[in-house]
């Protein structure tokens, strides 16, 4: 049987890109060369797409991030949206265009806006091309963590508690200074207890994400929402939850079929400097891999360890999850499991918690990247 040609998609506009960019270099590597033949199409930060440039499969983290770049000897992609899966084409240097030839499927490893909120899938929803992970309505919802939390709540499972407030109004001139009040006020009608976790709706790897600790602070609670307020004018305060991050990963190869949920993992920090109280951070989760280690099943009951499956699974129908998503929850101590956020496209290289919890599942690697590809062919 021939190779199902895949495009394997990498990088973009995100503040992810980076991540994007080893994410999609470790799937490469893992990639089965007797079934797939991979296309690595790369997107630059400013959201060319281009083909022949650096090669994936030479990236890791130990190396620096890396970034996709217009190089000399790169193509642009041209798309021919009427032409579907045969609709990919490289442009040459004499204005020529090369066509890929049929595509069987794509495989957007992009994190983040512009790859993970539903725009590139509704694009090839368009082309009518099969692609792996959510579709649009799933991907927009959960990469807005508002939205999430409504259809979360809508099916009947657990959410921090929180208000969300829209920026758009607030007076920038004085950083929302002027209107601190006015959010007090909000907080303490809506009862929610300090600290409070203030952060964007959209955005990612804790950009944005202030802890405030001091009840009754005004200009801290107003300065927390003016930094929210950099990355997305739609802005949740929440509840603090004293809890365990627990994450459970849910794998649906072809969309409609019963998800299943792996044993649910902890990130466990190794290394936390004296009297740091940082969450976990974009350093600890990305850059330094000294940081922390990833551990699955986690060290909990076994009788949690299964609600937080199930919460994940229902979590995943509740938004119309199809393919894969990383369903992040607080356990607290009493057992209860709440749902902070999912991620649509989670981090996806080989060390990473998706891949890891698959894999102390019973999942490798290499076969994870097979079944959600074959989901979508079939
Ligand atoms: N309500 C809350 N209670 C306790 N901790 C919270 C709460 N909200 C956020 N946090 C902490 O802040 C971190 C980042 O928040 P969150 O996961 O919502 O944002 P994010 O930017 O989407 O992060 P990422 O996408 O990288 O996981 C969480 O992992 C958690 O440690
Ligand atoms: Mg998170």
């Amino acid at each position: 049987m021939a190779k199902k040609r895949i495009v394997v998609m990498y990088g973009g506009k995100a503040d992810e890109h980076s991540i994007s960019c080893i994410s999609a270099a470790s799937a490469l590597r893992a990639l089965d060369t007797d079934k797939f033949e991979a296309i690595p199409v790369g997107i630059t930060k400013d959201g060319k797409w281009i083909v022949n440039g650096e090669n994936p499969l030479g990236w890791s983290l130990d190396e620096g991030l890396p970034t996709v770049e217009k190089t000399p000897g790169v193509k642009d992609v041209v798309l021919e949206v009427a032409l579907g899966q045969d609709g990919f084409f490289a442009r040459e240097d004499d204005g020529t265009l090369t066509p890929f030839g049929h595509v069987d499927a794509v495989f957007p490893v992009l994190h983040g806006p512009f790859g993970e909120d539903g725009t590139i899938q509704g694009l090839f929803e368009m082309m009518g091309v099969p692609y792996v992970g959510c579709g649009v309505l799933a991907s927009a919802a959960c990469m807005d963590k508002h939205y999430t939390k409504v259809l979360l709540a809508a099916a009947g499972i657990p959410v921090a508690p929180g208000i969300t407030l829209d920026a758009r109004s607030f007076d920038k001139a004085s950083e929302f200074k002027a209107n601190a009040d006015a959010i007090m006020a909000q907080v303490s009608e809506a009862g929610l207890q300090y600290p409070l976790f203030v952060k964007p709706s959209r955005a990612g790897s804790s950009f944005g994400v202030t802890k405030v600790e001091h009840e009754g602070d005004a200009a801290e609670l107003a300065a927390a929402v003016f930094e929210a307020s950099h990355h997305d004018w739609r802005i949740l305060v929440e509840q603090g939850i004293d809890a365990r991050e627990i994450e459970c990963a849910v794998l649906c190869p072809k969309a409609g079929e019963a998800p299943q949920a792996s044993w649910p993992g902890e990130i466990v920090l190794d290394k936390r400097a004296e009297g740091d109280d940082q969450f976990y951070d974009f350093d600890s989760k990305y850059m330094d891999s000294a940081a922390s280690h990833v551990e699955v099943p986690a060290n909990l009951p076994e009788e949690t360890l299964n609600l937080v499956r199930e919460t994940a699974k229902k979590a995943f129908v509740a938004v119309d999850g199809a393919g894969l998503s990383r369903v992040d929850t607080f356990v607290t101590k009493d057992g209860k499991v709440m749902v902070n956020e999912i991620n649509t496209m989670p981090g996806f290289t080989s060390i990473s918690m998706y891949p890891k919890a698959w894999e102390a599942t019973g999942v490798r690697y290499t076969d994870l990247i097979t079944k959600l590809i074959e989901g979508v062919l079939r």
